[in-house]
């Protein structure tokens, strides 16, 4: 079974309900050179994986660039793959002595164009905000978004990490759907269900993408007492189901209602092979609730 795509109406555009995530495309034991990232995105495609999360700062700000050089090597990939960026973040270092945000029109402007030149591409498909920036003036943001789309850089820009205030406050000087609120949602980390963030995408219509569905890998070296309970409860649903481990974590998120997208963040091309698999083991409600309640400690009220 192919991994599917989610359709997001209001854009009339569709992506694959498993993105693939370049955060730690570096950090691959068997390297990052050209072949391997090739072979990586030729994995995820054969899976139905299209769609591919960068971030400017991602590897030091040097992944997009690994990633771009083997689309200049195989421009085929072009009509094959869909990009997602995200911008805003500065880091310290020899241009600037302190960590900031910098959502100002010139550094989106300058963010895009870069991000394009170094992946290589004439166009963006999704652009987020990486974090929000307490200096963020959603009128300037709106007119540098629309100028970049009337442009054909971006075709559609979204948000990240972003409170459901924050992100009605982008929205309603921005004529267009905002895309998505790309946030961390994970077993050990629940609250998105809980604070208005996914509600609120539901009642925009629109899909939340989540990061490190697998807590960055802790689910499956448990620290704590309540880490290893949740462990035991996912290998007691994977053996009823006759599934591994990993494709019960991923399926948890399929349950919800907004559609949630998760992004995978493993170098392991098997354990992206394993996790395209997650579409065949539906959890009951109660399977899905017995795992909200081993990961967060305690039963629902
Ligand atoms: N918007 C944001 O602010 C934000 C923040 C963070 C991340 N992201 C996005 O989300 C993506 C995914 O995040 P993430 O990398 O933290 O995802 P993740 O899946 O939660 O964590 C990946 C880590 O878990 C390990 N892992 C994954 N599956 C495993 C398995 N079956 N068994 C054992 N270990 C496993 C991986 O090791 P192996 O490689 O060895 O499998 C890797 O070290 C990123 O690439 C990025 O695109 C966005």
């Amino acid at each position: 079974m192919m991994v599917p795509q989610i359709k997001f109406i209001k854009h009339n555009v569709s992506i694959s309900r498993l993105v693939y995530g370049i955060w730690r495309l570096h950090e691959d034991k068997d390297g990052f050179g050209e072949e391997q990232i090739y072979k990586k995105i030729n994995t995820c495609l054969s899976l139905g994986i299209d769609t591919f999360d960068h971030a400017d700062i991602y590897g030091d700000f040097e992944n997009e660039e690994r990633f771009g050089m083997v689309v200049k090597k195989h421009p085929d990939l072009k009509n094959k793959i869909k990009i997602i960026t995200k911008f805003g973040i500065q880091v310290p270092g020899s241009k600037f002595p302190t960590k900031h945000y910098n959502t100002s029109k010139e550094h989106i402007r300058y963010s895009v164009e870069r991000s394009l030149r170094k992946l290589q591409l004439d166009s963006l498909d999704v652009v987020l905000i990486h974090r929000p920036d307490p200096l963020m003036d959603p009128t300037e943001i709106a007119e540098v978004f629309e100028s970049l789309i009337q442009e054909g850089k971006v075709k559609h820009f979204g948000v990240s990490n972003f409170t459901p205030s924050q992100f009605q406050m982008i929205q309603s000087q921005y004529k267009r759907p905002l895309f998505t609120n790309q946030v961390e949602f994970h077993l050990f980390h629940t609250e998105p269900m809980f604070d208005g963030t996914f509600d609120q995408m539901i009642q925009f219509g629109i899909h939340p993408m989540v990061w490190s569905p697998t807590a960055g890998g802790k689910i499956f070296a448990p620290k704590t007492e309540s880490e290893s309970n949740t462990l035991s409860k996912l290998e007691e649903i994977a053996k009823k189901y006759g599934a591994s481990v990993d494709q019960i974590v991923y399926s948890w998120f399929l349950n919800h209602p907004a559609g949630l997208i998760p992004i995978l963040g493993t170098n392991d091309l098997k354990r992206i092979e394993s996790a395209a698999k997650c579409f065949s083991f539906p959890l009951t409600r109660l399977d899905w609730f017995s795992l909200l309640e081993v990961a967060r400690g305690r039963e629902v009220a």
